[in-house]
């Protein structure tokens, strides 16, 4: 008999290659696992998409992949709905069909930002953006097609050493230049992609998640706040040779073609009475993924 099946999608993506290089230390190894890259499954093609499911037959599908470009997102929403929202709702549906569970991730760019307090699972959404927008319309897809089996991890301000992220921006800002500004006026939590992997992982063990989860390392800070850090780590960790000064400003001053939530920290108590998974704090996660950066 076959092992069963978990596959991941968005394989190239900074989630996609965390899960895909963390995957063997985790006591999952009565599961196969495979990621997939958007050459095999395409969110574009949801028909294809669909058969590729339908050949590999897994038990447990872990969707990664995602259009990512929040910007780019506010000029293209009908590619960014196709891939964020129909396409999800194929999948949760082939996932109730076939009686796969669903891991899916969403996003802190549900909420408007309003709450002066961290956002709960079951708080008031309100995107203003069309990512924003296109990931909530996935969301309802699945509660509404699978809601049964599948479990949505609302995260914020993801990075590791894949990708691109703000921590590598940020590095690569402080080697090029005097001195640097950073927003200081929206509050978030970051989320190294490690700790989100092994919680994704403690899903899988326990078959039994479900519903809306948050997850992040915790803090409320905001970027210039992250900035100070990543470069202090950085200094520490030997990527940066010298401190150079960072200066916060308003948003106002920085300004994008989508608007941001001024305040997105999401409340994750209920993620960790649930699952066993790790609580380390937002400079710890960092640090690692800082010394990773070191040793490359
Ligand atoms: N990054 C953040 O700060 C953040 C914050 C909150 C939530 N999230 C959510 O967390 C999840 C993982 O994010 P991430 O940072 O790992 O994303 P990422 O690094 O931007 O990677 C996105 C992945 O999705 C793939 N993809 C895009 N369009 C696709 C399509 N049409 N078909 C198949 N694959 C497609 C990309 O493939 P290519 O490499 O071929 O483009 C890539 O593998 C996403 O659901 C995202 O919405 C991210």
């Amino acid at each position: 008999m076959t092992s069963p099946l978990i596959v991941v999608t968005g394989a190239t993506g900074q989630l996609g290659q965390t899960l895909s290089r963390r995957w063997s230390e985790f006591p999952i190894r009565q599961y196969q696992f495979k990621a997939l890259d958007r050459s095999e499954l395409d969110l574009n093609q949801a028909e294809a998409a669909i058969a590729t499911l339908a050949e590999l037959r897994p038990v447990v599908i872990v969707n990664a992949a995602a259009y990512t470009q929040v910007d780019k997102a506010e000029s293209d929403s009908i590619e960014v709905h196709r891939v964020n929202a129909e396409a999800v709702g194929r999948i949760a549906a082939w996932s109730a069909e076939n009686d796969a569970s669903l891991i899916h991730i969403s996003t802190d760019f549900v909420f408007d930002g309003a709450s002066k307090t961290p956002y709960e699972p079951k708080q008031q959404t309100n995107p203003l953006g069309v990512y924003g927008a296109s990931k909530l319309a996935g969301e309802r897809q699945i509660q509404a097609l699978a809601k049964q089996r599948s479990a949505i991890i609302r995260t914020s301000w993801l990075y590791c050493e894949y990708g691109n992220n703000f921590v590598k921006t940020m590095l690569r800002l402080m080697k090029e230049n005097d001195q640097l500004s950073v927003v200081d006026d929206q509050c978030g939590s970051p989320t190294s992609t490690h700790g989100l992997a092994a919680l994704i992982f403690a899903m899988i063990l326990n078959r039994n998640a479900a519903g809306i989860y948050h997850w992040t390392d915790g803090g409320s800070i905001s970027w210039f706040e992250f900035a100070l850090e990543i470069q202090r780590q950085g200094i520490q960790e030997g990527l940066l040779s010298k401190a150079i000064p960072i200066s916060p400003i308003p948003t106002s001053d920085y300004p994008t073609p989508a608007r941001r939530p001024a305040y997105s920290v999401l409340d994750r108590s209920r993620t960790l009475t649930d699952f066993d998974c790790p609580s380390a704090d937002w400079q710890a996660q960092l640090n690692r993924v800082l010394k990773e950066l070191a040793s490359k």
